[in-house]
C-alpha cells in the first residue's frame, strides 16, 4: 500500500484543511479559528473548530476530529488510500501508480468502470429497432431528446445476454459482473443481465461515477422499479438520485421528490434543484447531506396517504439538522411529474406557484393535527391546544412562533397570552430534557469505563493529562519536539496510547519526515485521530515550550514512582510502606 512519503507531503501542501472543509461546512470566522456547524452530528449551535495555522479540525460536540485526510475520510466514508486519491484529484495530482491490488478499492473502481459501460450500452440500446419501444414510452412521457441525453436514460435489452456479452468482451470479468449486481447469478453459476426489458436510469455519485441503476417496467408487472442492490460501490441510503446536477443549482434550497420521474420531469421544467431518495424512505445520512447543500427543504411527495405518511417522516428525520423545511402538496391527488405535464406549457409556471406558496412543516403539522380533532367539542378543542403548543414549542424562532400562536388563538377564540404560556411551558420542559440529555452525555464521557481510546487514563489520570500535554506541544514546535524526542525513550509515558502516539513522532522525527498530524494520521483508527485531534483543540501553543516540556516530562517522572491502583491492590507490605514514606518526605 504505500504511498510515498514526498507525495503526502506535497499533497498536504495543496490541500488546505480550510479550503477542504470549507466545501461542506460554512465557516466563519472565530478568534484564531474557524467555526461552523458540525457535519457529523446534528447541532443547531456551531462547536465544530478548524485550525487552519496547526492544519486540523475537532468538534467540541461530538468529539470527532483529525487532519484534512481523515476530514475526507469520514465525511466520504473513504478508507486512508481512497481518501488521499479524492483529495489527490482535487488538487489535481495523480497518486503514483501502485502495482500490488488495494482490494475493495480496486474493486469498486472496476464496478464503476462496468457501470459507465453499461450506462453507455443501455443508452445506445435506445436507438435500436429493439429500443424503440424504450425511446417512445419515454417521450411519450414527454421528455425530450436533450432530457434523455442529460439524464444518460437507457435501455435494456429483453435477452438475458447482451449486456454480460458486451461487458465480458470488453474484458469485465463474471465475478465483477455479479459484484456490480449488473448480472445475477444463475443456479450454474453463470451470469445472466439483471435487467430485462426495462427503461433504465443511472443513478450517478456527486463524483460523476455511475453508482447503480434503476429499471421502470414499460408495462403493469411487478416490481414496476427494479434497483441496483447494495454494492460495494453503492449504498441506497447515502446517495440521492441527481444530487450531481441539483447541487449545483441549489442556491439555497433542494426539493425533495419520491421518484426518479418527478426529479427528471422538474429538471426538464428548469427545477434543476430536485432530488429523490432511491426507492426507500430518507434516511439520516441522506438529511446530513441534503444539509450540506442548502438551508432550506422543500419535501414534495405524493398527496395520497402513503406520500402524507412519508412527509411526516421526513420531517421528523430533517427537523433536527436545523433545515428549513417546507412541505408542497400538489393537488388533485398527482405526483410533480404529472402535475407539471397536465398543464402543458403552464406547468412550469404553475408549478412554481405552487413552491412559492408551500408552508412550512409547522402548518403541515398543523394541518393534520387540526383532521385528527373536533374542535367544536370543548373537551377535543383543548386536547388540540395542547397538542398545538407542544408543536409550536419545537420553534427556535420566536417570532415565527409568535405568528403562530396569533393564528391559533384567532382560530380557536382563545386569549394569546394562554396560548402562549402554555407553549412556554413546553419550552422550559424542552429545553430541561436537553439539559438532562446533555448531562448524560457529559457523564458519560467522563465515566471511567467509556474511554475507549485510552482505557488506562481515568486511573492515570494527571499523568495522562501530563502526556497529552506534551504531545500538544511535540506537535505544535518540531524544533523543541527534536530536543525531546531525541534525548527521552517513550518510557517515560505512562498509558499505552499515548505512548504510542509518541513512538510514532519519535521514528517519523528519527527518518526526518515532518509529524504534524496529517502527516501520522495515516498510522492510527479514525476514532484514535479525533482523539489526537481533541488533545491539539484542547492545548494551546505554550511560549517557552521547552520549558512546559520538561515540566511535563518531571509530573510523568512523578507518577511513574507511584503505584497504580492495580499495584497497590497487589503489592506486597514492604513496597507500601516505601511507598508512604516517600510520600511523607514530599510533603515536608
Ligand atoms: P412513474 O410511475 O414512472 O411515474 O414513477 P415514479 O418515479 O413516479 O415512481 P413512484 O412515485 O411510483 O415511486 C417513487 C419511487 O419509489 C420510484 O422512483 C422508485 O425509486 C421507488 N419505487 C417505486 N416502485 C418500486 C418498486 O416496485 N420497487 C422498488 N424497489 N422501488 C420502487
Ligand atoms: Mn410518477
Amino acid at each position: 500500500m504505500p504511498i510515498p512519503e514526498s507525495f503526502i507531503q506535497e499533497l498536504k501542501l495543496r490541500s488546505d484543511i480550510v479550503d477542504v472543509i470549507s466545501s461542506y461546512v460554512n465557516l466563519k470566522k472565530a478568534g484564531r479559528n474557524l467555526v461552523g456547524l458540525c457535519p457529523f452530528h446534528n447541532e443547531k449551535t456551531p462547536s465544530f473548530s478548524v485550525s487552519a495555522a496547526n492544519g486540523f479540525f475537532h468538534c467540541f460536540g461530538c468529539g470527532v476530529g483529525g487532519d484534512v485526510i481523515t476530514f475526507i475520510k469520514r465525511i466520504e466514508n473513504l478508507d486512508y488510500v481512497d481518501a488521499v486519491k479524492f483529495l489527490a484529484q482535487r488538487a489535481g495530482m495523480t497518486v503514483p501508480e501502485d502495482n500490488r491490488n488495494d482490494g475493495l478499492s480496486n474493486l469498486r473502481n472496476r464496478i464503476y468502470e462496468a457501470n459507465r459501460e453499461a450506462a453507455r450500452f443501455y443508452h445506445k440500446q435506445l436507438y435500436t429497432p429493439e429500443g424503440k419501444e424504450a425511446l417512445e414510452y419515454l417521450r411519450g412521457r414527454q421528455l425530450t431528446e436533450k432530457t434523455i441525453i442529460h439524464f444518460g436514460l437507457g435501455y435494456s435489452p429483453k435477452s438475458r445476454f447482451e449486456l454480460v456479452n458486451h461487458l465480458k468482451s470488453k474484458g469485465f470479468t463474471n465475478s465483477e459482473l455479479i459484484q456490480s449486481n449488473l448480472a445475477n447469478e444463475s443456479k450454474r453459476g453463470y451470469p445472466f443481465d439483471r435487467f430485462s426489458d426495462r427503461v433504465m436510469f443511472p443513478i450517478i455519485d456527486l463524483y460523476g461515477n455511475v453508482i447503480a441503476f434503476g429499471g421502470r417496467i414499460m408495462s403493469d408487472i411487478k416490481p414496476k422499479y427494479l434497483n441496483t442492490s447494495e454494492t460495494p460501490a453503492f449504498n441506497k441510503s447515502r446517495n440521492l438520485f441527481a444530487l450531481q446536477f441539483a447541487k449545483k443549482k441549489a442556491k439555497g434550497q433542494l426539493i425533495l421528490v419520491e421518484g426518479y420521474m418527478d426529479v427528471i420531469a422538474l429538471h426538464q421544467a428548469g427545477f434543476e434543484n430536485a432530488v429523490a431518495t432511491l426507492g426507500t424512505a430518507l434516511t439520516t445520512e441522506q438529511a446530513m447531506i441534503i444539509k450540506r447543500y442548502c438551508d432550506e427543504v422543500v419535501i414534495c411527495y405524493d398527496a395520497d396517504e402513503a406520500g402524507q405518511k412519508a412527509t411526516a417522516r421526513a420531517i421528523s428525520i430533517l427537523r433536527p439538522t436545523g433545515l428549513n423545511i417546507k412541505v408542497l402538496t400538489v393537488p388533485n391527488g398527482k405526483d410533480p411529474d404529472e402535475f407539471i405535464k397536465s398543464y402543458g406549457d403552464q406547468g412550469p409556471g404553475r408549478f412554481r406557484m405552487l413552491l412559492e406558496k408551500s408552508g412550512n412543516d409547522i402548518e403541515f403539522r398543523l394541518n393534520k393535527l387540526r383532521a385528527r380533532y373536533n374542535t367544536d367539542i370543548t373537551a377535543q378543542r383543548v386536547e388540540f391546544l395542547t397538542e398545538s403548543a407542544r408543536l409550536l414549542s419545537e420553534i427556535d424562532n420566536r417570532i415565527e412562533q409568535d405568528i403562530y400562536i396569533s393564528k391559533l388563538s384567532e382560530e380557536l377564540n382563545v386569549e394569546k397570552s394562554a396560548i402562549k404560556q402554555q407553549v412556554m411551558r413546553y419550552v422550559k420542559s424542552n429545553n430541561r430534557q436537553a439539559g438532562a440529555k446533555q448531562q448524560r452525555e457529559l457523564s458519560r464521557m467522563i465515566s471511567a469505563e467509556n474511554d475507549k481510546i485510552n482505557s488506562e487514563k481515568p486511573y492515570n489520570l494527571r499523568a495522562a493529562n501530563a502526556e497529552e500535554a506534551l504531545i500538544a506541544l511535540l506537535m505544535y514546535d518540531p524544533d523543541t519536539a527534536l530536543k525531546i524526542l531525541r534525548k527521552f525513550s517513550s518510557d517515560i509515558f505512562i498509558t499505552s496510547f499515548d505512548r504510542k502516539v509518541y513512538e510514532i513522532l519519535q521514528d517519523r522525527a528519527m527518518k526526518g519526515y515532518d509529524f504534524s498530524l496529517a502527516d501520522i494520521s495515516g498510522e492510527f483508527t479514525n476514532d484514535e485521530v479525533s482523539r489526537i485531534a481533541k488533545i491539539l483543540a484542547s492545548h494551546p501553543r505554550e511560549n517557552d515550550s521547552e520549558a512546559a516540556a520538561r515540566e511535563y516530562i518531571g509530573v510523568l517522572r512523578e507518577q511513574a514512582e507511584q503505584l497504580t491502583p492495580e499495584q497497590i491492590a497487589n503489592a506486597d507490605n514492604d513496597t507500601i510502606m516505601e511507598q508512604l514514606k516517600k510520600l511523607r518526605e514530599k510533603k515536608k
